[in-house]
């Protein structure tokens, strides 16, 4: 189909275009809903306009080759200048087209067009230049950019690797060290780094299209042939001098990729750009991305890319939903929670007033605080006038008065109901009007914790996860009387920190916790079966995940927090009481479900922690048996996905790719398996429905399926399809 002509000035651009084959001057004209051409002066320039971040979907694609057939056919054009309107260039492809059968042209036919123009085309680059539009703009003969431009190739993210050009273009304009760099991690650069490594060619001051047209007419006026990226050799040529540098590059990025595999393959398509002519090497890329596209890997992380960017959706919750804007805060306790919180609120640039019960403790978590930001600046994270900046952010107080600027309170005191409602009483009375009230109880109840105030409209639960600086979830808590104001300001403040923040219902745990908690008494109950810490951890592990749940539970004191609320129940936990009883509270004093030598992490086997399960076993009357790796497996996931599913029915939380977000973010869940529930419908409903009912008739009801689970699996459903959804206002109600 050819382009369709319509838009401000139809007529006079079909006669432009047909009687004399010269493109508008200094008049846009649509080439289709998505693209524009026009000229200015001896410059033609193509303008892209496709909302939000100007993805190459279809139309984009077939009204960028039109334009850029006119702009080469028009001889009055010496140069062409490709724009982006709106918040960014070309953002990459259309990621939600990959599943549905490709419709030419392909990107492939543009970029050729492009390196085959004797004009040169020149891209303009301002906000975020990736994916396919970095490969864009590789195509074309030079690129400028504003001074705000950042450019990567984050196809890694989603399983695949770069598929027009990329992998063989990039190294040979910034060389292999950094490309690799770019390409199998993601990373993206910024505007200064990529005029030093010759990715652009110049950074544009003001305008971004008149700086685009001014570099194109001084490149088109000198009597030169324009650079193309594929002809460049001499930064492949320095790769081939150092024989060890792609499995050095492996080496580095063994850890941070286990079990993913695009990292790999974005290597081997680099070393084809060092090793093979470049139409063998695109061949070769092709060939590569191919595969990867129809992994299940790379569905799992299509898929959460686009579960992520829900669950910032609200369904009811009104876009206009005023916002408390947060210019102060307060955090109340500086403990584990309160010191991470307080970093987190003070690297976003929010002064905070931290307020603790006793000098010591206040004085131990600044000094945390100042250690744990000094380390980041050790490892070349920030500068030391940062670390002074941000500290001089935190006002550390033992009065609850200075609470009274702040605009939003964050509670993170110790976990007992009593002390928490007695500070949101405290709070109530001193904070001011208007601001969020929030907890951090990983917990308790908070309508109750509401309740102790006489603004429960105000509070929402703010569940961060430990490390509060480091780890992206947030669960925000919707509490009974939450107003949609509270929710808006507490999702609103969870990007600003720069989380990841979910909203979530009120019930025991939550969402994470809630089916972490069913896990862990499957585990639990494996011990006492026949299997060993190190061997569930072990599955777990090889399943993708960074830690299993024993490893766990030495690093976060699980088995010190566990055996302080049995204290308070009333429950045993053989295993669990003996281990406390012995100081073993895990890795801080070097022993719990593990031991560790001075100064180690690794997680050693104990004989002595052995010996305490096996008196378990026989204290059960349970003969101990080999349990396989697929058992503890189907035992320790499929309760979570059952549990995930009450969740849903409970309305705990809106939607399953919810759950995979907080079991991503919270927990390392890894991405290329999309989270608990996408990977429930990988493995198929029916089948864990029925491998359920199995394990309900030989260890109880423990196993029964869900409802809703029954449900969808008997109607062939699926999570990822799930289109119900709850309302902000029945959200945990
Ligand atoms: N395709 C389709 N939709 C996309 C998209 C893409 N490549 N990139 C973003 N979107 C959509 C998002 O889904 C979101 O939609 P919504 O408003 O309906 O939820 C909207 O655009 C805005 O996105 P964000 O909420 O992420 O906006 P931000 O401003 O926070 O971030 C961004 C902007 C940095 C561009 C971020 O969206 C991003 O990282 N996008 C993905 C970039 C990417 O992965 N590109 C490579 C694609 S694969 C490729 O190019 C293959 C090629 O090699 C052939
Ligand atoms: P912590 O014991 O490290 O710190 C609590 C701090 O609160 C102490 O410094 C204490 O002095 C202070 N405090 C107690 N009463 C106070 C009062 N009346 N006024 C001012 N300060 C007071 O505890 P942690 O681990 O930071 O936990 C805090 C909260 O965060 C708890 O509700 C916990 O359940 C929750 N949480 C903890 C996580 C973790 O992994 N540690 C994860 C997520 C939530």
């Amino acid at each position: 189909m050819g382009p369709n002509w319509t838009g401000h000035h139809p007529r006079a651009a079909w006669r432009g275009l047909l009687n004399d084959g010269k493109v508008g001057e200094h008049m846009q004209t649509k080439v289709n809903d998505v693209v524009s051409l026009e000229r200015r002066g001896n410059v033609a320039v193509i303008s892209i306009d496709n909302p939000p971040v100007n993805a190459l979907s279809h139309p984009v694609r077939e009204g960028l080759l039109a334009s850029l057939r006119y702009a080469i056919a028009d001889e009055d054009a010496r140069a062409i200048v490709l724009v982006c309107a709106g918040r960014t260039f070309v953002a990459g492809a259309d990621i939600s087209e990959f599943d549905k059968p490709p419709q030419p042209p392909s990107l492939h036919e543009s970029l050729d067009a492009i390196e085959v123009s004797t004009r040169p085309v020149v891209a303009a680059i301002h906000g975020t230049a990736l994916g396919g539009g970095l490969e864009l703009a590789l195509a074309c003969h030079y690129r400028v950019a504003v001074g705000s431009a950042r450019f990567g190739l984050p196809e890694v993210n989603l399983g695949i690797i770069p598929g027009a050009g990329g992998t063989q273009r990039l190294p040979r304009l910034v060389g292999v060290n950094t490309a690799l760099h770019m390409i199998a991690t993601g990373a993206m650069i910024g505007a200064t780094e990529a005029l030093q490594s010759g990715l652009i060619d110049q950074i544009v001051e003001g305008d971004l299209t008149e700086g685009g047209v001014a570099f194109a007419r001084q490149v088109s006026a000198e009597p030169r042939q324009h650079p193309r990226v594929r002809d460049r050799d001499e930064k492949l040529a320095e790769a081939r001098a150092e024989p060890h540098l792609f499995d050095d590059f492996r080496a580095s990025i063994a850890r941070k990729s286990r079990g993913f595999l695009a990292p790999g393959v974005a290597v081997t398509a680099v070393e084809a750009a060092v090793n093979l002519p470049f139409d063998a090497g695109i061949a070769r890329e092709r060939q590569l991305i191919a595969e990867l596209l129809q992994s299940e890997q790379s569905k799992a992380q299509r898929y959460f890319f686009f579960a992520e960017r829900k669950s910032a959706k609200i369904p009811g919750l009104a876009a206009d939903t005023p916002v408390v804007n947060v210019s102060r805060a307060a955090v109340i306790g500086a403990g584990t929670m309160g010191g991470g919180i307080s970093m987190v609120l003070a690297n976003a640039g929010i002064p905070v007033t931290l307020v603790e019960q006793n000098a010591e403790n206040l004085e131990r978590g600044l000094g945390v605080m100042r250690k744990n930001w000094e380390a980041t600046a050790a490892r070349g994270g920030s500068s030391q006038g940062q670390v002074e900046e941000r500290l001089a952010r935190i006002t550390p107080t033992l009065n609850f008065e200075d609470i009274a600027d702040a605009d939003l309170v964050i509670e993170a005191v110790y976990e007992q109901l009593k002390l928490k409602k007695d500070v949101f009483a405290q709070v109530d009375r001193y904070a001011k009007q208007g601001a969020l009230l929030a907890t951090n109880t990983s917990g308790l109840d908070v309508n109750q914790i509401a309740l102790a105030t006489a603004r429960p409209e105000r509070v929402v639960g703010m569940h961060f996860f430990s490390p509060a600086n480091v780890m992206k979830l947030l669960e925000v808590v919707r509490g009974d009387r939450s107003s949609d104001t509270a929710i808006a300001s507490a999702m609103n403040m969870g990007k600003k920190m720069g989380k990841v923040p979910v909203l979530v219902g009120v019930c025991e745990g939550f969402v994470g916790n809630r089916m972490l908690a069913a896990r862990g008494k499957q585990a639990d109950r494996l011990l006492l079966e026949g299997a060993l810490p190190h061997q569930v951890d072990r599955v777990m592990f090889d399943f993708g995940l960074p830690m299993g749940p024993y490893a766990m539970a030495d690093l976060a004191a699980g088995i010190e927090l566990r055996w302080r609320r049995r204290q308070e129940t009333g429950e045993m936990d053989f295993i669990g009481d003996r281990l406390a009883e012995l100081g073993r509270f895990g890795q801080k004093v070097g022993k719990g479900y593990y031991r560790y030598e001075p100064n180690s992490r690794a997680p050693l086997p104990d004989p002595e922690v052995e010996e305490i399960i096996r008196e378990a076993s026989r204290r059960e009357g349970l003969q101990r048996r080999d349990i396989s790796d697929q058992e503890i497996l189907e035992r320790l996931v499929y309760p979570m996905i059952n549990e995930g599913a009450r969740i849903l029915e409970d309305g705990v939380a809106i939607r399953p790719g919810d759950i995979d977000v907080i079991w991503v973010y919270g927990y390392g869940w890894p991405t290329y398996r999309g989270g608990p529930m996408f990977y429930a419908d990988s493995v198929g409903l029916a089948q864990i429905r029925d491998r359920l009912v199995a394990l309900q008739a030989q260890h109880g009801d423990f196993f029964r399926p869900a409802a809703l689970l029954e449900r969808m699996a008997r109607e062939g459903r699926r999570f990822q399809d799930w289109e119900q959804t709850r309302s902000a206002a029945t959200v945990g109600s």
